[in-house]
């Protein structure tokens, strides 16, 4: 009777120390996260503020010197160089709000889904529907981790599916927040596609889990491809 009374503490014990080194592996893999996007919120910053304003300012003193002159070599020189700085600036930019638009910290997740549609559907020629139902006020990390996972779903129906419509669904329910992408492009195995790591599904299924949501996929080749994020409101 002792026997089997210090074998059952033993296993608490056990247990116990296991799930809090499970709640320590979370804390830390969310830590890691937010670490990385606010090196991504600098950079972003860096690169608008810094090389952006410093390329709008060379652009301006070029066009000032090819105005200075007449002769034309010297100015079609200048108009080109004009040009590449022009270009090299929207490039800057874009990488800028790749990286994390601002709009995410000043508006919040609804607004900046809505750029993100508008923007991936227009650099991919696309049509991109958007349903967001009125959401419950949300904690930055999870607003992050939506906007990851929505951009990494329509930057892939853009790059992989050669779908001509994408439809991104929120809406929030018994304490739930589901994010879906649809799309009718040509479908894939959703099991190999979710194997993949880094910043792709796997990567952001991973990062569902540490808040403690899921990712699935329901796709087959020639009937589009669905994903469904789903993530408790109240993820701490
Ligand atoms: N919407 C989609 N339509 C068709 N194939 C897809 C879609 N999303 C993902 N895939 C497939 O799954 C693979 C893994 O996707 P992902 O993890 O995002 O990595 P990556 O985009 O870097 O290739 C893709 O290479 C593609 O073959
Ligand atoms: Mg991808």
């Amino acid at each position: 009777m002792d026997d089997l009374r210090e074998l059952r503490r033993e296993y608490e014990a056990l247990l116990d120390r296991l799930q809090r080194n499970e709640r320590e592996f979370r804390r830390l893999g969310r830590a890691v996260w937010r670490v990385q996007e606010d090196e991504r919120r600098r950079l972003a910053r860096d690169l608008h503020d810094g090389i952006g304003q410093n390329l709008t300012a060379l652009k301006h003193r070029l066009s000032q010197l090819g105005e200075a002159t007449d002769d034309p070599d010297v100015r079609s020189g200048l108009a080109a160089a004009v040009q590449l700085c022009a270009d090299t600036l929207e490039d800057t930019r874009e990488l800028s709000r790749l990286l994390r638009p601002p709009i995410l910290d000043d508006l919040g997740l609804e607004a900046a889904l809505r750029w993100l549609a508008r923007s991936v559907g227009e650099s991919a020629g696309i049509e991109v529907g958007v349903e967001i139902e009125p959401l419950p006020a949300l904690d930055g990390d999870l607003q992050t981790l939506l906007f990851r996972v929505a951009q990494e779903a329509l930057n892939n129906a853009a790059k992989h599916a050669q779908a001509s419509q994408v439809l991104l669904r929120v809406v929030a329910r018994a304490g739930l927040l589901q994010l879906q992408v649809v799309d009718d492009g040509r479908g894939c195995d959703p099991d190999a596609a979710l194997r993949s790591g880094g910043s792709g599904l796997g990567g952001m299924r991973e990062r569902l889990r540490l808040y403690d949501g899921r990712l699935d996929m329901h796709s087959a080749p020639g009937e589009g491809t669905r994903l469904r994020a789903v993530v408790p409101l109240d993820a701490r």
